[in-house]
Formats: structure tokens, sequence, C-alpha cells
């Protein structure tokens, strides 16, 4: 069954926009799960542009299916990870400058850094994924590192433009997914779905999860959150016979 997590983000941005207190996104990750997401994402950045040190606390108690903290492999972040344990942590390049994750990270150039970082985290209960381009170079070195899980980047299938480029960059997907799961890495994918290209990454049969924000929470601002959720769920349903029984 492939699974959904929500990204809750922009929701933390909205709040950030005035300095209070809402819209809380420790209330939207409780809308959302009550809307049957199977997981919450949270990226704690360096910077602390959106959800900050206060909500992934929170986030940690009141999660009730699975907490994946999205971080960069900063220090002080792998520190808090140690200290919040969430059921999962995703390791991302992080630029500050950058709007929102530009792609995927390069685990093969700090090979021992990133073990040294898996190995961390295991000791905790806490797994591990890379958010990585669809090419088995990194799927390799994902695996050199102890990883559990590979999130593949979907960001340049989600902007593809013409049938051929969308064609040829799912093909990329479904490919370095069977790679990933043939070397016994569980597989993600993310970055830029939305309701409609969603449904050809929900029929790749060995992707096991998906990490969506902006589309539902951009969605939501017309409809709800919990009718944004659930409709993601449709979407995904209908793609695929065997989602979500
Ligand atoms: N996965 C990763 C690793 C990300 O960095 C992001 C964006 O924060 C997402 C998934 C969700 O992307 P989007 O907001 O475009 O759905």
């Amino acid at each position: 069954m492939m699974t959904l997590n929500i990204n809750i983000d922009h929701v933390a941005t909205v709040r950030n926009a005035r300095g209070g207190m809402e819209p809380d996104p420790v209330a939207a990750a409780m809308i959302a799960e009550l809307a049957g997401c199977h997981g919450i994402v949270a990226h704690l950045r360096e910077d602390r542009r959106h959800i900050n040190d206060r909500d992934i606390r929170l986030l940690k108690q009141v999660i009730q299916t699975k907490f994946d903290l999205e971080m960069a492999a900063h220090e002080d972040i792998i520190g808090i990870a140690l200290e919040i344990k969430p059921e999962l942590v995703t390791i991302v390049p992080e630029k500050r400058e950058e709007l929102t994750t530009e792609g995927g990270l390069n685990v093969g150039a700090e090979i021992t850094r990133y073990k040294d970082l898996t190995s961390k985290m295991h000791d905790k209960g806490i797994e591990v994924s890379f958010f990585v381009e669809p090419d088995n170079d990194q799927i390799d070195a994902a695996v050199a590192c102890g990883a559990d899980m590979v999130e593949l980047h979907t960001g340049i299938y989600a902007n593809a433009r013409n049938e051929k480029d969308i064609a040829h960059e799912l093909a990329k997907i479904d490919k370095a997914a069977k790679y990933a799961v043939t070397n016994g890495l569980k597989v993600a994918a993310g970055h830029g779905l939305n309701y409609l290209n969603v449904q050809a990454i929900a029929k790749i049969a060995t992707i096991h999860e998906l990490s969506i924000g902006h589309s539902i929470i951009s969605r939501a601002v017309f409809v709800g959150l919990d009718a944004a959720v659930r409709e993601m769920l449709t979407a995904m349903r209908n793609a695929k016979f065997d989602i979500g029984k």
C-alpha cells in the first residue's frame, strides 16, 4: 500500500508571516491525521524560517501516525533529532537562499559523514532516508551509508511540460525505485507533486510513500485541510487499485 505523508511547513510559513500563533502547524498535523494521512513531515531549517523548535517538540507529542523530520546534516539539528526521536529523518541539502529544497543530496560526496549520522540515528531507533535524484549512484551511496530508505526527487518530473520529457522523467523514477528496492531500501518520493501529476507516480508499485506539502496546503486555503487531504488520498487511490485498501 502506498502511503501519504503531509508536509505542514507552509502552515508555519503563513503563521510566521504575522509572527503570531495562527495557523498552528501542530493543529494542521492533527487535522491531516484525522483526514486519513499516514504521516506528517516537517522540515526544521537552520534559519527556522517556518517550522521552529517548539513545533518539533509538540509534533513529537501529538503525532499518532509517523513523524518524518526533514533536516540537513547540521550538527545542531542532528542533536535535536537525536533528542526528539522522530520515527524517520529525511536528510536533505539546504541552502539559505533557496525558496524550497532544490534537488537531491549528493550522498556519495560525503559517505563517511552520512554513515556516521545514520549509525547515530539507528542507535536511537530512528530510521534514515536520503533525499536523492533518481540515480543509481546515489542509491548505491545511500546503501553504503546503511540507509533504510531513499526519497526520490520528483521535482524535475513535476516541472516537465511536454509528454516526452514527462515520460522520460517518469521512467527514471520507476527505474530508480526498482533499483532501490532490489538493493533492500524502502522508497519514498516527493517534491512538486499535485492532484494531477501524482497519479502516474502512484502507479509505481515499488514506491512505498509520498511526501506532499505545497499542493495540499494550497488547496486547503479554498476547501479546508480535511477535504484537501481526502482529495489527495482519492487521487492516489484512483491511480492504483491496491492503494489504501
Ligand atoms: N520532500 C522533500 C524532501 C522536500 O524538501 C519537500 C519540500 O519541503 C517535499 C517533499 C514536499 O514538496 P512539495 O511541498 O512541493 O509537495
